[in-house]
Protein backbone atom coordinates (compact mmCIF):
# COMPACT_ATOMS: atom_id res chain seq x y z
CA UNK A 1 0.00 0.00 0.00
CA UNK A 2 1.23 3.34 -0.84
CA UNK A 3 0.89 5.62 2.59
CA UNK A 4 1.76 9.41 3.07
CA UNK A 5 2.92 10.40 6.18
CA UNK A 6 2.79 14.40 7.15
CA UNK A 7 4.85 15.40 10.43
CA UNK A 8 6.84 12.16 9.25
CA UNK A 9 9.99 14.20 10.69
CA UNK A 10 8.45 14.36 14.16
CA UNK A 11 8.44 12.25 17.30
CA UNK A 12 5.35 10.12 16.70
CA UNK A 13 5.25 10.40 12.83
CA UNK A 14 8.71 9.07 12.58
CA UNK A 15 8.04 6.37 14.45
CA UNK A 16 4.72 5.49 12.11
CA UNK A 17 6.83 5.73 9.54
CA UNK A 18 9.17 3.02 10.33
CA UNK A 19 6.46 0.63 10.95
CA UNK A 20 4.88 1.14 7.43
CA UNK A 21 8.14 0.36 5.94
CA UNK A 22 8.77 -2.58 8.30
CA UNK A 23 4.98 -3.95 7.17
CA UNK A 24 6.21 -3.62 3.44
CA UNK A 25 4.32 -0.58 2.85
CA UNK A 26 5.63 2.57 0.72
CA UNK A 27 6.15 5.21 2.45
CA UNK A 28 6.47 9.36 1.49
CA UNK A 29 6.70 12.37 4.47
CA UNK A 30 5.34 15.55 4.29
CA UNK A 31 7.14 18.11 6.74
CA UNK A 32 7.81 21.57 6.88
CA UNK A 33 11.20 20.85 9.55
CA UNK A 34 9.66 22.93 11.83
CA UNK A 35 9.83 20.70 14.68
CA UNK A 36 10.95 17.55 13.28
CA UNK A 37 14.27 16.87 12.48
CA UNK A 38 16.13 15.53 9.21
CA UNK A 39 17.62 12.95 11.33
CA UNK A 40 13.94 11.09 12.04
CA UNK A 41 13.57 10.70 8.52
CA UNK A 42 13.76 7.14 7.59
CA UNK A 43 16.18 6.85 4.27
CA UNK A 44 13.83 4.13 2.64
CA UNK A 45 11.15 7.21 2.74
CA UNK A 46 10.59 9.49 0.31
CA UNK A 47 10.94 13.41 1.67
CA UNK A 48 9.08 16.25 0.37
CA UNK A 49 10.38 19.86 2.72
CA UNK A 50 6.76 20.97 2.35
CA UNK A 51 4.27 23.17 4.37
CA UNK A 52 1.33 21.44 4.05
CA UNK A 53 -0.23 25.31 3.85
CA UNK A 54 1.57 26.15 1.18
CA UNK A 55 -0.84 26.38 -2.10
CA UNK A 56 0.22 24.09 -5.14
CA UNK A 57 2.68 22.00 -2.67
CA UNK A 58 0.16 19.60 -1.85
CA UNK A 59 -1.35 19.02 -4.99
CA UNK A 60 2.27 18.29 -7.01
CA UNK A 61 2.93 15.49 -4.15
CA UNK A 62 -0.58 13.43 -4.00
CA UNK A 63 -0.16 13.53 -7.85
CA UNK A 64 3.18 12.40 -7.91
CA UNK A 65 2.90 9.56 -5.04
CA UNK A 66 -0.80 8.78 -5.22
CA UNK A 67 -1.15 7.63 -1.96
CA UNK A 68 -3.98 5.38 -0.63
CA UNK A 69 -3.65 6.06 2.67
CA UNK A 70 -3.16 9.57 4.24
CA UNK A 71 -2.17 9.39 8.46
CA UNK A 72 -2.17 13.13 9.44
CA UNK A 73 0.66 13.81 11.54
CA UNK A 74 1.51 17.49 11.00
CA UNK A 75 0.56 20.07 13.18
CA UNK A 76 1.47 23.65 15.30
CA UNK A 77 2.06 21.19 18.54
CA UNK A 78 2.63 23.85 20.84
CA UNK A 79 -0.69 24.45 23.11
CA UNK A 80 0.71 27.80 24.78
CA UNK A 81 1.89 29.33 21.27
CA UNK A 82 -1.97 28.31 20.16
CA UNK A 83 -2.80 30.56 22.90
CA UNK A 84 -0.41 33.59 22.01
CA UNK A 85 -0.81 32.94 18.39
CA UNK A 86 -4.33 31.61 17.34
CA UNK A 87 -4.43 32.65 14.06
CA UNK A 88 -0.99 30.95 13.15
CA UNK A 89 -2.78 28.00 14.89
CA UNK A 90 -5.79 28.07 12.85
CA UNK A 91 -3.94 28.17 9.88
CA UNK A 92 -1.86 25.20 10.09
CA UNK A 93 -4.10 22.88 12.50
CA UNK A 94 -7.48 23.48 11.13
CA UNK A 95 -6.82 25.25 7.37
CA UNK A 96 -4.00 22.83 7.15
CA UNK A 97 -5.76 19.91 7.51
CA UNK A 98 -8.66 20.78 5.40
CA UNK A 99 -6.48 21.49 2.63
CA UNK A 100 -5.29 18.09 2.81
CA UNK A 101 -8.71 16.65 3.07
CA UNK A 102 -9.51 18.42 -0.50
CA UNK A 103 -6.19 16.67 -1.83
CA UNK A 104 -7.38 13.61 -0.68
CA UNK A 105 -10.81 14.06 -2.47
CA UNK A 106 -8.69 14.95 -5.93
CA UNK A 107 -6.35 11.86 -5.05
CA UNK A 108 -9.15 9.79 -4.52
CA UNK A 109 -7.38 7.92 -1.14
CA UNK A 110 -8.91 5.54 0.60
CA UNK A 111 -8.53 6.49 4.29
CA UNK A 112 -6.86 9.02 6.63
CA UNK A 113 -5.90 8.38 9.80
CA UNK A 114 -5.74 11.83 11.72
CA UNK A 115 -4.03 12.37 15.45
CA UNK A 116 -6.26 14.11 17.27
CA UNK A 117 -6.21 14.69 21.21
CA UNK A 118 -7.97 13.53 24.07
CA UNK A 119 -5.98 15.57 26.39
CA UNK A 120 -6.50 18.99 24.89
CA UNK A 121 -10.01 18.77 24.28
CA UNK A 122 -12.55 17.08 26.85
CA UNK A 123 -13.66 18.57 29.57
CA UNK A 124 -11.42 17.49 33.00
CA UNK A 125 -13.17 14.61 34.74
CA UNK A 126 -14.85 14.71 37.72
CA UNK A 127 -15.30 11.31 38.22
CA UNK A 128 -14.67 8.74 35.58
CA UNK A 129 -12.50 9.47 32.39
CA UNK A 130 -14.16 10.30 29.37
CA UNK A 131 -15.24 8.22 26.41
CA UNK A 132 -15.73 9.84 22.84
CA UNK A 133 -18.72 11.00 23.99
CA UNK A 134 -17.43 12.64 26.86
CA UNK A 135 -18.29 16.55 27.10
CA UNK A 136 -16.33 18.68 24.70
CA UNK A 137 -14.52 21.81 26.32
CA UNK A 138 -11.62 22.61 25.04
CA UNK A 139 -9.29 25.30 26.82
CA UNK A 140 -7.12 26.69 24.14
CA UNK A 141 -7.12 27.29 20.41
CA UNK A 142 -4.86 24.26 19.91
CA UNK A 143 -7.84 22.11 21.18
CA UNK A 144 -10.15 24.22 19.34
CA UNK A 145 -8.20 23.04 16.17
CA UNK A 146 -7.93 19.17 16.93
CA UNK A 147 -11.53 18.99 17.83
CA UNK A 148 -12.66 20.96 14.04
CA UNK A 149 -10.29 18.16 12.27
CA UNK A 150 -12.55 15.56 13.52
CA UNK A 151 -15.49 18.15 12.56
CA UNK A 152 -14.38 18.11 9.39
CA UNK A 153 -13.25 14.38 8.90
CA UNK A 154 -17.28 13.24 9.70
CA UNK A 155 -18.24 16.27 6.94
CA UNK A 156 -15.71 14.85 4.28
CA UNK A 157 -17.28 11.63 5.32
CA UNK A 158 -20.67 12.43 4.53
CA UNK A 159 -20.13 14.64 1.29
CA UNK A 160 -17.55 12.41 -0.39
CA UNK A 161 -17.68 9.47 1.97
CA UNK A 162 -14.01 9.54 2.35
CA UNK A 163 -12.92 7.05 5.08
CA UNK A 164 -11.13 8.14 8.05
CA UNK A 165 -10.07 7.64 12.00
CA UNK A 166 -8.94 10.04 14.12
CA UNK A 167 -7.10 8.87 17.13
CA UNK A 168 -7.66 10.83 20.11
CA UNK A 169 -4.41 10.49 21.74
CA UNK A 170 -3.77 10.93 25.89
CA UNK A 171 0.11 12.12 26.37
CA UNK A 172 2.45 9.85 24.10
CA UNK A 173 5.56 9.41 25.64
CA UNK A 174 8.68 7.86 24.21
CA UNK A 175 12.01 8.42 21.72
CA UNK A 176 12.94 10.91 19.89
CA UNK A 177 10.02 13.32 21.81
CA UNK A 178 11.46 16.58 21.62
CA UNK A 179 13.18 17.60 25.41
CA UNK A 180 13.27 21.21 24.72
CA UNK A 181 9.65 21.68 23.56
CA UNK A 182 7.17 22.94 25.94
CA UNK A 183 5.04 19.47 26.20
CA UNK A 184 6.63 16.13 26.70
CA UNK A 185 7.61 16.32 30.52
CA UNK A 186 9.10 12.72 30.41
CA UNK A 187 11.34 13.70 27.49
CA UNK A 188 12.53 17.03 29.74
CA UNK A 189 12.84 14.99 32.50
CA UNK A 190 14.92 12.63 31.40
CA UNK A 191 17.26 15.04 29.31
CA UNK A 192 17.39 17.74 32.34
CA UNK A 193 18.48 14.74 34.51
CA UNK A 194 21.12 13.32 32.50
CA UNK A 195 22.82 16.80 32.02
CA UNK A 196 22.57 16.43 35.83
CA UNK A 197 20.04 19.36 36.07
CA UNK A 198 17.16 19.66 38.06
CA UNK A 199 14.08 19.78 36.55
CA UNK A 200 11.38 22.20 37.52
CA UNK A 201 7.74 20.94 38.38
CA UNK A 202 4.92 23.38 37.52
CA UNK A 203 2.80 23.41 41.50
CA UNK A 204 2.21 20.68 43.12
CA UNK A 205 3.01 18.02 40.96
CA UNK A 206 0.10 15.92 41.80
CA UNK A 207 -1.74 17.04 38.19
CA UNK A 208 -2.10 13.67 36.70
CA UNK A 209 -1.81 12.67 33.22
CA UNK A 210 -2.56 9.44 31.08
CA UNK A 211 0.59 8.52 29.54
CA UNK A 212 0.62 5.88 26.58
CA UNK A 213 3.88 4.99 25.11
CA UNK A 214 4.77 5.50 21.87
CA UNK A 215 4.72 2.34 20.35
CA UNK A 216 1.24 1.73 21.56
CA UNK A 217 0.76 4.38 19.49
CA UNK A 218 1.55 3.07 16.16
CA UNK A 219 0.17 0.12 16.78
CA UNK A 220 -3.16 1.98 17.71
CA UNK A 221 -2.64 3.48 13.99
CA UNK A 222 -1.80 0.34 12.32
CA UNK A 223 -4.78 -1.22 13.71
CA UNK A 224 -6.89 1.51 12.25
CA UNK A 225 -5.20 0.97 9.20
CA UNK A 226 -5.92 -2.52 8.36
CA UNK A 227 -9.05 -2.79 10.00
CA UNK A 228 -9.96 -0.12 7.37
CA UNK A 229 -12.27 1.26 10.48
CA UNK A 230 -14.34 4.55 10.83
CA UNK A 231 -14.91 6.89 13.46
CA UNK A 232 -13.37 8.57 16.62
CA UNK A 233 -11.08 6.49 19.07
CA UNK A 234 -9.33 7.70 22.13
CA UNK A 235 -6.05 6.07 22.64
CA UNK A 236 -4.70 6.20 26.29
CA UNK A 237 -4.07 4.10 29.02
CA UNK A 238 -7.13 4.73 31.31
CA UNK A 239 -4.46 5.56 33.94
CA UNK A 240 -3.52 8.37 35.70
CA UNK A 241 0.34 8.90 37.62
CA UNK A 242 1.44 12.61 38.68
CA UNK A 243 4.09 14.24 37.39
CA UNK A 244 6.00 13.74 40.72
CA UNK A 245 5.67 9.96 40.36
CA UNK A 246 7.06 10.28 36.09
CA UNK A 247 9.88 12.65 37.97
CA UNK A 248 10.65 9.54 41.02
CA UNK A 249 10.31 6.90 37.99
CA UNK A 250 12.51 8.95 35.60
CA UNK A 251 15.30 9.70 38.69
CA UNK A 252 15.33 5.90 39.18
CA UNK A 253 16.62 5.14 35.87
CA UNK A 254 19.08 7.85 36.45
CA UNK A 255 19.97 8.70 39.78
CA UNK A 256 17.43 7.56 42.88
CA UNK A 257 19.30 10.57 44.98
CA UNK A 258 18.29 13.36 42.25
CA UNK A 259 15.49 15.63 43.67
CA UNK A 260 13.10 18.50 41.37
CA UNK A 261 12.65 21.87 41.78
CA UNK A 262 9.30 23.12 42.24
CA UNK A 263 8.02 26.20 40.93
CA UNK A 264 4.87 28.13 40.43
CA UNK A 265 1.80 26.28 38.91
CA UNK A 266 1.09 26.90 35.20
CA UNK A 267 -2.25 28.92 34.84
CA UNK A 268 -5.26 27.40 33.59
CA UNK A 269 -3.07 24.16 33.70
CA UNK A 270 -5.82 21.10 34.52
CA UNK A 271 -5.34 19.08 37.52
CA UNK A 272 -6.56 16.04 36.10
CA UNK A 273 -6.12 14.69 32.17
CA UNK A 274 -7.76 10.70 31.28
CA UNK A 275 -9.10 8.90 28.73
CA UNK A 276 -11.59 6.45 28.44
CA UNK A 277 -10.30 3.67 25.27
CA UNK A 278 -12.84 1.39 25.57
CA UNK A 279 -13.90 1.68 22.15
CA UNK A 280 -10.48 0.80 20.52
CA UNK A 281 -10.11 -2.18 22.70
CA UNK A 282 -13.80 -3.69 21.67
CA UNK A 283 -13.37 -2.38 18.06
CA UNK A 284 -10.13 -2.95 16.89
CA UNK A 285 -8.49 -5.32 19.94
CA UNK A 286 -6.27 -3.06 20.92
CA UNK A 287 -4.53 -1.97 24.25
CA UNK A 288 -1.53 -0.51 25.46
CA UNK A 289 1.28 -3.25 26.48
CA UNK A 290 4.01 -1.09 27.51
CA UNK A 291 3.75 -0.28 31.53
CA UNK A 292 4.60 3.32 32.54
CA UNK A 293 7.66 1.91 34.25
CA UNK A 294 9.01 0.30 31.05
CA UNK A 295 8.13 3.04 29.16
CA UNK A 296 10.42 5.48 31.01
CA UNK A 297 12.99 3.09 31.12
CA UNK A 298 13.21 2.81 27.16
CA UNK A 299 12.97 6.59 26.79
CA UNK A 300 15.65 6.99 29.19
CA UNK A 301 18.19 4.32 28.05
CA UNK A 302 17.10 5.79 24.22
CA UNK A 303 18.24 9.57 25.24
CA UNK A 304 21.27 8.06 26.78
CA UNK A 305 22.20 6.57 23.81
CA UNK A 306 21.72 9.46 21.92
CA UNK A 307 23.64 11.66 24.10
CA UNK A 308 26.63 9.02 23.67
CA UNK A 309 26.11 9.31 19.84
CA UNK A 310 26.70 13.01 19.48
CA UNK A 311 29.39 13.14 21.79
CA UNK A 312 27.28 14.93 24.86
CA UNK A 313 29.04 12.71 27.38
CA UNK A 314 32.56 10.94 27.37
N1 LIG B 1 2.71 14.02 21.61
C1 LIG B 1 1.52 13.96 22.13
O1 LIG B 1 1.35 13.67 23.32
C2 LIG B 1 0.29 14.21 21.28
C3 LIG B 1 -0.97 14.13 21.89
C4 LIG B 1 -2.10 14.37 21.11
C5 LIG B 1 -1.98 14.63 19.75
N2 LIG B 1 -0.74 14.72 19.19
C6 LIG B 1 -0.66 15.02 17.76
O2 LIG B 1 0.20 14.09 17.13
C7 LIG B 1 0.86 14.70 16.03
C8 LIG B 1 2.35 14.49 16.14
O3 LIG B 1 2.82 15.15 17.32
P1 LIG B 1 4.29 14.95 17.89
O4 LIG B 1 4.20 14.91 19.35
O5 LIG B 1 4.97 13.85 17.14
O6 LIG B 1 4.94 16.37 17.53
P2 LIG B 1 6.13 16.77 16.54
O7 LIG B 1 6.30 18.24 16.68
O8 LIG B 1 7.31 15.92 16.80
O9 LIG B 1 5.53 16.42 15.12
C9 LIG B 1 4.81 17.34 14.30
C10 LIG B 1 5.46 17.37 12.93
O10 LIG B 1 4.69 18.20 12.04
C11 LIG B 1 5.60 19.00 11.29
N3 LIG B 1 4.87 20.21 10.88
C12 LIG B 1 4.41 21.20 11.68
N4 LIG B 1 3.78 22.14 10.93
C13 LIG B 1 3.84 21.72 9.65
C14 LIG B 1 3.39 22.27 8.42
N5 LIG B 1 2.73 23.44 8.37
N6 LIG B 1 3.62 21.59 7.27
C15 LIG B 1 4.30 20.40 7.31
N7 LIG B 1 4.75 19.85 8.45
C16 LIG B 1 4.54 20.50 9.59
C17 LIG B 1 6.75 19.28 12.24
O11 LIG B 1 7.94 19.67 11.58
C18 LIG B 1 6.88 17.94 12.96
O12 LIG B 1 7.75 17.07 12.27
C19 LIG B 1 0.42 16.16 16.04
O13 LIG B 1 -0.66 16.32 15.14
C20 LIG B 1 -0.05 16.39 17.45
O14 LIG B 1 -1.01 17.42 17.54
C21 LIG B 1 0.39 14.52 19.92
Amino acid sequence: MKVLVTGGAGFIGSHLVSRFLDEGHTVAVVDNLSTGKQKNIHPKARFYKVDITRPGGLRRIFAKEKPEVVSHHAAQVSVWQSVQNPVFDARVNILGTISLLQECIVANVRQVIFASSGGAIYREPKTTPPSERGVVEPLSAYGIGKFSGDLYLRYFWHIYRLNYVSLRYANVYGPRQDPFGEAGVAAIFAEKLLKGESPVINGSGKQTRDFVYVDDVVEANYRAFHAKARGIFNVGTGKETSIRKIFSYIAGCIDPMLKPSFGPAKQGEAMRSVVDASRIRRTLSWKPRVSIKEGLRRTVDSFKAERTQSGSVA
